[in-house]
């Protein structure tokens, strides 16, 4: 039995009396052991209130479902008292004692950290038994003396489809590192921070940027986070479009085929985090704007939503490459690429002289083992079109000059968003998999902790 047990079962042994903590007065800087003092009654508020405080408990009776008598859990009272039960209780996997400069002896809980790993390289299409919800010990909430990193509350990760890529194992190095067996998963997402040893950040700010698909996260290159500059706005929306999608939609759409007015633009998986956003900046520039989706859910969507000014579903059209001589009878001028395959071979004869095509991602091909073929590559010739790869990572100097006029056009109500938001780490594995299912409408992510300064919380 540890410090800790030993010290709760004594104080159950005995438990008539209900010693407590109170202040005695109201303190000028730090508080002295003579500032408090150890009392077995209840005085007035706040000046004798009992004091408040992440502490270690031993549940004695519940009637929560999520509770049972014996469970030692970490809140924010000195106290069992009644009003415990409204805060939120994170069990406590593990306690030990921790000695502080002062030479005193307190009893510190280590928090637990749920968090998804990789279970093994996955190959074909991603299934949930790729990947295992585990709850592990939390990092040390204090960052260590010396260190210039940050620890973090996860608020919301983002699911992305390029995490895929990274949990296959390549030979040859990819362009990002692969996922490894065992260790948790990592992707952008939207944080708090709880301690800094760094300049630049403090406790409390919110940031975006990678992290763990976990609760608790120590980021060693705080220099690779955004500071959230519009927290008035949904803090999940730095997860899409105030975050990667949607530089990758403003740096991808405007940088690589510097698009005109009049222009006619198609976009592949349209209703997605990056297409919904690409349709309607290119709405605002003032071109003619079609997009594919997979269901006529997601159509209606981009035409009464994200005033798409046509749309189709291309599951249900037996020819792509005559649909899109439909939608563009006098030819495309910019095709912004999300899917790959045979939507790349139907629009390559679609293009029009001198026609660019944004190769952005690929997402049909990503749980093949065999990428498919383009049978149409000479269109690129005669068509004198040219075909650029994209990458976001090439263009985060221009992210807060874009999340200035993001934030703009949403508060101006000219950009619509739809996300698609579960609740929990333990649903991550099968939201990420709405991905290539093509269950996802709008952005998909993760809700891990809400935070009550978000204006969208619930
Ligand atoms: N280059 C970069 O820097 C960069 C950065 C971010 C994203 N990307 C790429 O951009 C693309 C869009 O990303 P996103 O985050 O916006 O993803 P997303 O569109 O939100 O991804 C999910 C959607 O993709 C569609 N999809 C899934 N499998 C498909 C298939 N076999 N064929 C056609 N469509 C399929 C599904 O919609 P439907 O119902 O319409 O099929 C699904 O709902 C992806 O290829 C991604 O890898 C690139």
């Amino acid at each position: 039995m540890d410090e800790l047990e030993e010290a709760l079962a004594m104080a159950m042994t005995t438990a008539v009396s209900n010693t407590r903590v109170i202040l005695r007065r109201y303190m000028t800087w730090f508080p002295s052991e003579d500032e408090m003092e150890v009392t077995s009654y209840i005085s007035d508020f706040v000046q004798g209130e009992v004091s408040t405080n992440n502490v270690v408990m031993k549940v004695m009776s519940s009637g929560h479902p999520d509770f049972k008598a014996g469970n030692l859990c970490l809140g924010d009272d000195w106290m069992a008292r009644s009003s415990v039960q409204t805060f939120p209780l994170t069990e406590v996997t593990r306690t030990k004692s921790r000695r502080r400069s002062g030479g005193r002896s307190m009893a510190a809980a280590t928090l637990s950290n749920k968090r998804v790993i990789l279970k093994r390289y996955v190959t074909g299409l991603l299934s949930e038994d790729d990947m295992e919800v585990v709850t592990v010990e939390a990092p040390p909430l204090d960052v260590p003396t010396g260190s210039k990193g940050v620890v973090v509350k996860n608020l919301y990760v983002s699911c992305d489809p390029y995490m895929r890529n990274r949990m296959t194992r390549h030979e040859l190095p990819s362009y990002i590192p692969d996922f490894v067996p065992g260790e948790v998963l990592e992707n952008f997402g939207v944080m708090k921070v709880i301690s800094s040893g760094h300049l630049d950040f403090k406790a409390g700010d919110l940031v975006w940027g990678m992290t763990g698909w976990e609760e608790y996260t120590v980021i060693n290159n705080p220099e690779s986070l955004f500071k959230i500059n519009h927290p008035e706005l949904p803090l999940s929306y730095y997860t899409g479009i105030l975050g990667m999608p949607g530089l990758t939609a403003y740096a991808g759409f405007f940088e690589v085929p510097k698009p005109k007015k009049g222009e006619y633009v198609f976009i592949s998986g349209a209703s997605g985090a990056v297409g919904q956003v690409v349709g309607q900046l290119a709405k605002i520039t003032g071109c003619y704007v079609v997009g594919s989706a997979g269901s006529d859910e997601k159509v209606n969507l981009l035409k009464s939503k994200f005033g798409f000014d046509d749309a189709f579903n291309y599951k249900k059209e037996q020819d792509l490459e005559a649909a899109l001589r439909r939608c563009f009878p006098e030819g495309i001028d910019i095709y912004y690429e999300n899917v790959g395959g045979k939507m790349l071979d139907a629009v390559l004869p679609n293009m029009r002289l001198g026609g660019r095509i944004v190769a952005c991602g690929m997402i049909s091909q990503y749980n093949l083992e065999q990428p498919e073929g383009v049978r149409n590559l000479y269109y690129i010739v005669t068509k004198r079109l040219r075909m650029e790869g994209f990458h976001v990572f090439d263009y985060y100097d221009r992210y807060y000059r874009f999340e200035e006029e993001m934030a703009g056009y949403l508060k101006e109500g000219k950009v619509s968003y739809v996300e698609d938001v579960v609740e929990g780490l333990d649903a991550a594995p099968a939201a990420l998999i709405r991905l290539f299912t093509g269950c996802s409408v709008g952005k998909q992510l993760v809700a891990v902790a809400r935070d009550s300064s978000d204006p969208d919380h619930t």
